[in-house]
């Protein structure tokens, strides 16, 4: 979905840049709108180099040759386009000076002139001096916004740039993506889930300076950490070693070996509604780990023995009601592979990565994936991770739905797991 941001000439402009960021990180495209008195504040190059889109600065075409007519066609219906292009228009921060012209219908500039031409949803996030947003002037025009289903982030208490205290205060750019999300009607379909999330690789030691590990980068479960936030889970994030920055809201425990892993999720598991296994975890570990680094002195043999397997204790330790997906990096075969683990696991759902393409899988920002439950093989094709990660929670909350199992095996009643197998070996002999 696409969002534009006004952006006003207000000292908050600056942290106009974290709302476009804020936006983008919930697979928004955003493009950026911005006013005069805004260019005073912060550069327009900055949004185009977060956007990777031109920002609209002026109302007016910014050639120099003013014949050139086909150019200016374009430019001067800008602002047309820009208000078909959004689904949403959100305005961080808001000026008390723009609040009063949207109110009053003024459009002597492009962001005024966009609001009166959009039918997209418009949010407005204002910022200033307390004693400006006090004034009833500014809350007449909000109410004359808010009366017209203008959404009005509200401002924050706190110290202001101006030296005093008080309400005035941009909402964080966090709050702010999420009233566009809400605005946008992408709901919190996912409040009351407490999700316990593993990411990330494991490293087994091996002395102290080395261990065995994996190419995972945990990209793919922080995608999911964040998209399920987004939808209103709570999420319980736990992580193998990773360079990614926690996403924001969601508690991290982090872990460096299999066992440490195993006991983190096992300790978490009582809280979680749904556990989503996205690690890669070691299937092997060194049965010595020797004190001292180790030298180089001829062949080495090293004697491995097997990890706990995580996704088998959890199903064993699974409550009632709580789903359980896991996922398999394959390299071949990924269907039948992750069917077979999917039944011998006993878990709700496997996604399967296929990690022999260098292009998706470990470490790269797109994936793809096939979605596979008792019943269904859902192809995802290749996509961003983060687009990914919500298509994998679209199918996740399906299966919360247990009208949709009920049609797909023309049973009356809610079949038992047993049953559900049965209708998975059929499925598997038809093809
Ligand atoms: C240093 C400075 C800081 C300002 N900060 C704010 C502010 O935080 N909020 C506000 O409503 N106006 C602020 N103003 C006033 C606006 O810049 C002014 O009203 C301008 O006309 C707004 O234009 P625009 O709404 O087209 O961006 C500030 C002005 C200056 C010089």
């Amino acid at each position: 979905m696409k969002v534009t941001v006004g952006v006003s000439g207000g000292i908050a402009a600056y942290k106009a840049a974290e709302v476009v960021r804020a936006l983008q990180r919930q697979a928004l495209e955003v493009r950026v709108v911005m006013t005069a008195s805004a260019q005073q504040f912060i550069q327009p190059l900055t949004f185009a180099a977060l956007t990777g889109h031109k920002v609209i600065t002026s109302l007016w075409p910014q050639h120099h040759d003013r014949n050139s007519y086909d150019s200016d066609m374009e430019s001067s219906i800008e602002h047309i386009a820009e208000a078909q292009w959004a689904d949403a228009l959100v305005v961080a921060p808001a000026t008390a000076n723009i609040l009063a012209k949207f109110a009053h219908g003024l459009s002597d500039d492009f962001l005024s002139t966009m609001y009166l031409a959009t039918a997209a949803p418009v949010l407005v996030a204002p910022a200033m001096n307390t004693n400006m947003w006090e004034h009833p002037a500014t809350q007449a025009n909000l109410e004359t916004l808010r009366r017209r289903g203008v959404r009005v982030i509200e401002p924050a208490s706190g110290p202001l740039a101006c030296g005093m205290v008080g309400p005035g205060r941009m909402a964080e750019p966090e709050l702010i993506a999420t009233a566009v999300l809400n605005a946008l009607g992408r709901s919190h379909d996912m409040a009351g889930e407490t999700i316990l999330l593993t990411a990330g690789g494991t490293r087994e030691a091996l002395d102290p300076v080395r261990f065995l590990g994996n190419r995972s980068s945990g990209k793919m479960g922080y995608a999911i950490a964040e998209a399920a936030q987004s939808r209103g889970a709570k999420v319980i994030l736990i992580s193998g070693p990773s360079a990614l920055y926690p996403p924001p809201h969601v508690e991290l425990v982090r872990v460096t070996t299999a066992d440490e892993m195993r006991n983190a999720v096992l300790a978490r598991m009582a809280e979680a509604t749904l556990v989503i296994k996205a690690a890669a975890v070691a299937d092997y570990r060194p049965v010595n780990v020797a004190d001292q680094k180790m030298k180089r002195t001829g062949p080495l043999t090293l004697e491995l023995v097997p990890t706990e397997d995580i996704l088998a204790e959890a199903v064993r330790n699974r409550r009632p009601g709580q789903l359980i997906v896991g996922f398999a990096a394959e390299t071949e075969n990924g269907v039948e592979n992750g069917r077979a683990k999917l039944l011998r696991k006993g878990v709700d759902a496997i996604v399967i990565n296929d990690v022999s393409k260098p292009e998706i899988g470990f470490d790269s920002d797109a994936n793809a994936a096939t979605f596979l439950t008792l019943t269904k093989a859902i192809d995802l094709p290749e996509m961003p991770k983060r687009k990914l990660a919500d298509r994998i929670l679209d199918e996740v909350v399906a299966l919360r739905r247990p009208q949709s199992l009920l049609v797909e095996l023309g049973a009356t009643q809610v079949p038992s797991r047993e049953e559900k197998q049965a209708a998975v070996r059929r499925q598997i002999i038809i093809e």
